[in-house]
């Protein structure tokens, strides 16, 4: 496995690759269960694998963990040895902003998906992952690249970027990778210091897998389709009146059900549903998604 930071190392062995197929998995490094899924998907789907590790800092907000993101970097580049990865690219921040970030060309995303959740509450952060992964795009030249369901929003904002600017590109997406808790795997995790927040942590999944359910039920039952507002009110309470406990408050940032192919809010929690969640448990913000069908 080649370990590479510039694009001059990079370039010397894309080389020798030639005509073969390069998928590529862009991650910020503190590789979990949830990123080797991707890996070995790449390495089913293509003939060389390379994986990025870049902490992004333009993708971070002020007020965000940049600085204490976790970077196990000997740890990370084990496991891509042990999944039979031919190269991890480790840039520095010179390399990929070598005029630094105040001045640099982006990408925007359109605002129609970027104005609501996530986008909402993080201005900015979907410019800062569209521009890195369009760099990484062009300076790893994939022609297929992995992308996880967990971040569902940023997995719009990169099809329709690749769509927009015609990138020769194939997105390939992954269904979330959950512990059998049902607790959807992320670098955030290893921030939840106690059982109790551990325990609220599982209000994300609960919530939706019950919303999921009811939805099933009441399809299964013959009904019309739930309300999306008064089910995810209920069913939030509910659970959050469960989960919550001494030493822990969850705030849920925001709920809702969208089109799973425009992302567009809808009303009714039918067999195109989505439903989204973002939630802070103490200070640790951890997001999730579930398909109603
Ligand atoms: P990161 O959070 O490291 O995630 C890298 C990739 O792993 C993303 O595509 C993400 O959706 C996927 N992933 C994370 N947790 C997952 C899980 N539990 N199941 C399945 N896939 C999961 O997302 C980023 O980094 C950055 O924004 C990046 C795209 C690298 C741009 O900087």
């Amino acid at each position: 496995m080649q370990v590479i930071s510039t694009a001059t190392e990079y370039d010397a062995i894309y080389q020798q690759w030639q005509d073969q197929e390069v998928a590529l998995v862009p991650t910020m490094g503190a590789l979990h269960e949830g990123h080797l899924a991707l890996i070995r998907l790449a390495r089913q789907v293509a003939d060389v694998v390379v994986v990025s590790i870049f902490v992004n800092p333009l993708q971070f907000g002020p007020q965000e963990d940049l600085s204490h993101y976790p970077r196990p970097l000997e740890q990370d580049l084990a496991l891509c040895r042990e999944l039979g990865v031919d190269a991890v690219f480790t840039p520095s921040v010179a390399v990929l902003y070598p005029e630094g970030m105040d001045n640099v060309t982006t990408v925007v995303p359109p605002v129609s998906l970027t104005e609501r959740f996530c986008g909402e509450f993080r201005p900015g952060h979907f410019t800062g992952v569209a521009t890195v992964v369009l760099k990484l795009f062009n300076l790893l030249r994939p022609q297929v690249a992995v992308f996880g369901e967990k971040d569902a929003q940023q997995l719009m904002v990169i099809r329709q970027m690749v769509r927009d600017l015609h990138l020769p590109v194939r997105v390939l997406p992954h269904p979330t990778i959950r512990e059998a808790s049902g607790l959807a795997l992320s670098s955030r995790n290893r921030y939840l210091e106690t059982e109790a927040e551990r325990r609220a942590a599982l209000s994300l999944s609960a919530i939706l897998n019950r919303v999921r359910l009811s939805a099933r039920q009441a399809v299964q039952a013959g009904q019309p389709p739930l309300n999306a507002e008064t089910t995810l009110g209920e069913i939030s309470r509910e659970v959050l009146a469960e989960q919550s406990g001494p030493g822990v408050t969850i705030r849920l940032q925001y709920l809702a059900a969208v089109d799973k192919d425009t992302f567009e809010p809808i009303h009714t929690l039918g067999a195109n549903a989505k439903v989204l969640a973002a939630a802070y448990v103490n200070d640790v913000r951890l997001i999730d998604n579930m398909d109603v069908e």
